[in-house]
């Protein structure tokens, strides 16, 4: 795992009850943040804060459906509340409905571009006030490949990605003024739930075109996202950072 120096940077992590998102609060925690973990169930949520309490940092936990304004603009004032800052945001919350487009229905278009995209925009909207006021921030979207190349069978999906791009690098020149820095990792395959799911054809074929020869694992979207969030990387905004073993090149 990547080390930086994150003490008592407060951060805030949408999706991180488990895959991608776990893998990215345990990370902030083990470089020495406060995390607020963000998820849907309350039974993931108490053991991903169970489990990232065990570091001994300062870990707190909220059930909050992050395409709602009234449930985001409540947590984060409850993070603010607690910690009094916002220094990080990562907006990993993300869902499929996947179908060939001639047969989606409205409510998987409109769930997954609610959840993909205007979950980031209202986190963003609400985190980056008092990113404002101190003049400093780190915000991570995590989009996709799916976004930049489309795929078969994830109209919604794709869409939301691409339109996550769009947002990253607006809100980057948006925010810049203010020293916040907004940039976006878009991975390729990654061993989660998500994928878990896949039937194995396809995943065999993702495997085959992928020239690192492996499925990428939680930690190397993690060590990403410590890049981007580290003091290190104040000078890079609007950026999408493609994290795929070569499968996109
Ligand atoms: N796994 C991959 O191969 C892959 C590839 C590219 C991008 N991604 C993206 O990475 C992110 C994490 O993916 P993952 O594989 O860990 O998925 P996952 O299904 O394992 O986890 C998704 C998380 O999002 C949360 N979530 C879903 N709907 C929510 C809502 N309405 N409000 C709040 N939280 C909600 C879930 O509770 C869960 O914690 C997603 O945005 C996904 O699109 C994943």
């Amino acid at each position: 795992m990547i080390s930086v120096d994150l003490k008592d940077r407060v951060a805030l992590v949408t999706g991180a009850t488990r895959g991608i998102g776990l893998g990215i609060a345990k990370a902030l925690v083990g470089n020495g943040a406060k995390v607020s973990v963000v998820g849907t169930s309350q039974e993931r949520l108490d053991a991903a804060v169970e489990s990232l309490g065990k570091f001994g940092a300062s870990v707190d936990g909220y059930i909050c459906n992050v395409s709602v304004t009234n449930e985001v603009e409540s947590t984060v004032s409850s993070v603010l509340s607690k910690h009094g800052q916002v220094d990080i945001l990562v907006n990993c919350a993300g869902i499929t409905r996947d179908v060939p487009l001639g047969a989606m229905k409205d409510d998987q278009w409109d769930d997954v571009i609610a959840i993909n995209l205007r979950g980031p925009f209202l986190f963003t909207r609400a985190c980056s006030k008092p990113m404002r006021r101190v003049r400093k921030g780190r915000i991570v979207n995590i989009t996709s490949i799916v976004g930049m190349m489309g795929n078969k069978g994830q109209a919604n999906y794709s869409a939301s990605k691409a339109g996550l791009i769009g947002f990253t690098r607006t809100a980057a020149k948006e925010l810049a003024g203010k020293n916040i820095t907004v940039n976006a990792i878009a991975p390729g395959f990654i061993d989660t739930d998500m994928t878990a799911v896949l039937p194995e054809v396809l995943k065999n074929e993702m495997l085959s075109r992928t020239p690192l020869a492996r499925f990428g694992q939680v930690d190397d979207i993690a060590n990403a996202v410590m890049f981007f969030v580290s003091d290190e990387a104040s000078f890079i905004t609007g950026q999408i950072l493609t994290v795929d073993g070569g499968l996109t090149r």
